[in-house]
Parts: C-alpha cells; structure tokens; sequence
C-alpha cells in the first residue's frame, strides 16, 4: 500500500475477526504438505501450478477448487496444524479475538468423523489463547447447497460438542439456496442456544438477506453487500443494529464487486451501520484481514478515524460479553490516542 504510515497504524489495531472460513486458510505450502503427509495425490504438480488456477468468475468457481483443497484434511493433527498457521497470521496481524467458521459437512461426507474435526480446530484454538492470547469462538456452517436433513444430521452432530460451539452459520452456493430451505433446522439451533449467523447477499439479492433477518432470525449478517440495494433494509439492519461481516478482497476476487472503488462498504460505514473487514478464505483471495483492511483504506480513501471505527464495530459485532467487549474497546482507544 502506499501510505506506510497507515498500514502501520493498521498492523497494530486491535481488532477482531468474525468472518473466516478454517478451510479457506489452507495455504497452498500447507495443502502439499498435508497431501504428502496422507498420501494424497493432487491434481496439480507444484504448488505455483496449484496458484495459477486460483482465479475465479464467481463463487462456485472458488467453492469447487476450495473442496477440492479440503481433501487434503484427514486427521485431527491436520485441523490443528491448519487453526494454528491461521492463529500465529492472526497474532501477527493484531487480531486479538477471532469468530472462525467450519464446514463439518465437507468432511464427514468423506468419512472424516465430526470429532476428529473439531478436536483438532479446538485444541489449536485453547493453544491459540493460552501461548499466543487470541481468543476465539467456533462457528459450525451448513452446507445451502445440501438439504436441511443433512443439516438436521450435523446439528445432531453438534450437540456433544455444544460447549465448543458459539453459533451456527449458513454458507456455500447463495443463488437457489435461499434461508428459508433452513428456516427448521436454525429454529432448532435456536432453541438449542446457539447464536445464528448466515451468509446473505454475497451474490444472492437483499431478499436473501431479508429472509436471514425475519425468518431464520439471525444476529449477524455474513457479507450482505447486496442491502446497499434496499434502503428500507439499510434502514432495519441500522436499527436493530444487526452486524455486517464484510470480505472486500473475497468480492473482488469472486467478482460480487467490479473494483474496490465502487464497495459499498464506505457508504454503509457513513450511514452507522455495523460494518466489520474480514478476510473470509485469506488463503485464496490474496490477504489476510490487514491487507483487507489496507486495500479498502487505499481503494476508498479511508482515514485513520474509520479504520479504527470499523475495528470497534468488529469487536462491538462479536459474540463477546458486554465486559470483554469494553476490554478490547479501551485497548483501541488506547492505542488510537497513544500512535503517532
Ligand atoms: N464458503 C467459504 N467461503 C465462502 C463464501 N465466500 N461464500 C459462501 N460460502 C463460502
Ligand atoms: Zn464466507
């Protein structure tokens, strides 16, 4: 970026991440490395080859590549060693608190047991806290593009391992797998105590993100882009104060943006609303959350004072208690006064 005075400000920021996929970080080194250790033949000879084939015109482009990539994730030290590289890039990005997704159903589809999953995720992440002090939640996503049975299946799953488990998500192919196809299963999240997000209109329309709101009743909103559309919908995710979890270099590799001087992310921050910067797959869309929040700052000209805004609404939008949450406040505060 050309302003190194903003990415420094940048790098020490204290701020949360609340949209990122564990797969989504599998880097290409670590994806070789995986299929050698599990006797894994790859489609791709060398790791640049594996890169080069990293472009994509929309998100099923991105989906076919990124499940072919989780194959590679067999064994429980394999989900650790993945939640670890992501957790040491956090650290070093001055992400004090991470929300991180799951996709069970990628893996038991292969036979890969559900706990052998999420003990290896989560013995990174309680590492994660204790060696490296980020603390984290687990978001499990269903599969959309699956049927809500299957989704019934994974909840079913879930329920010995409620303790590590924040939420539930709703992610994969958007158009034709609208929230209402869950509207049984996340009742059923609901009632078991787990909070709700789901992704709405990354390429589907506001519509989607309004079903997320009133029919699955969801706290958060993954990407969202499409309510920029909607101003009455602008007007309820304000008022309810409901979060936007933003992936700016995801939409302009997946093509939901043209450029990233035409986001909608500067107009939503400057009508109030909760907009947050993640990274979503940093492994496949070129940066992890520091370069998406150095990319949006150079494409949209933002400033120090909104830089620091978007990483108090990233802490604000957390699944955090209200006294963690004024903890990490004051740490931005702190650090805004005190750079120079
Ligand atoms: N799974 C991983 N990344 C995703 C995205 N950007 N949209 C939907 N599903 C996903
Ligand atoms: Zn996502």
């Amino acid at each position: 970026m050309s302003n190194p005075k903003l990415a420094e400000f940048i790098k020490g920021l204290p701020k949360a991440e609340l949209h990122v996929h564990i797969e989504g970080t599998l880097e290409p080194e670590l994806l070789f490395e995986l299929a050698k250790r599990n006797h894994i033949k790859l489609k791709y000879p060398t790791v640049e080859a594996l890169k080069e084939a990293y472009s994509f015109n929309n998100l099923q482009d991105f989906l076919d590549i990124y499940y072919e990539g989780a194959n590679v994730l067999q064994t429980e030290q394999d989900f650790y060693d993945l939640t670890w590289a992501y957790l040491q890039k956090a650290k070093a990005q001055g992400i004090v608190h991470a929300e991180i997704f799951f996709d069970p159903q990628t893996h038991t589809a292969r036979g890969i047991d559900f706990a052998t999953v999420i003990n290896g995720i989560c013995r990174a992440l309680q590492d994660g806290e204790k060696q490296l002090g980020v603390t984290s939640k687990l978001i499990m996503c269903f599969l959309r593009h699956l049927v809500e049975l299957s989704a019934f299946r994974t909840l079913d799953d879930a329920l010995p391992f409620k303790e590590q488990i924040a939420g539930v998500g709703l992610d994969s192919s958007e158009r034709g797998n609208p929230p209402s196809k869950f509207a049984n299963v996340f009742s059923k999240a609901q009632a078991e105590g787990f909070k709700l997000v789901a992704h709405a209109g990354e390429e589907g329309t506001s519509d989607y993100v309004r079903e997320a709101i009133d029919t699955l009743k969801v706290d958060r909103i993954d990407h969202g882009n499409a309510s920029v559309n909607d101003e009455h919908l602008l007007e309820v995710l304000n008022a309810k104060r409901i979060p936007l979890t933003i992936c700016p270099l995801s939409n302009k590799a997946l093509k939901v943006v043209e450029n990233l001087e035409c986001h909608p992310l500067k107009k939503m921050l400057h009508k109030g609303l909760l907009v947050t910067v993640n990274s979503d797959d940093p492994a496949y869309f070129g940066g992890y959350v520091n370069e998406n929040y150095e990319a949006v700052s150079k494409a949209l000209m933002l400033g120090q004072d909104e830089l620091a805004q978007l990483a108090k609404n990233s802490i604000d939008g957390s699944f955090l208690t209200a006294a963690e949450k004024e903890k990490y406040l004051n740490s931005i505060e702190h650090y805004c006064a005190s750079f120079v």
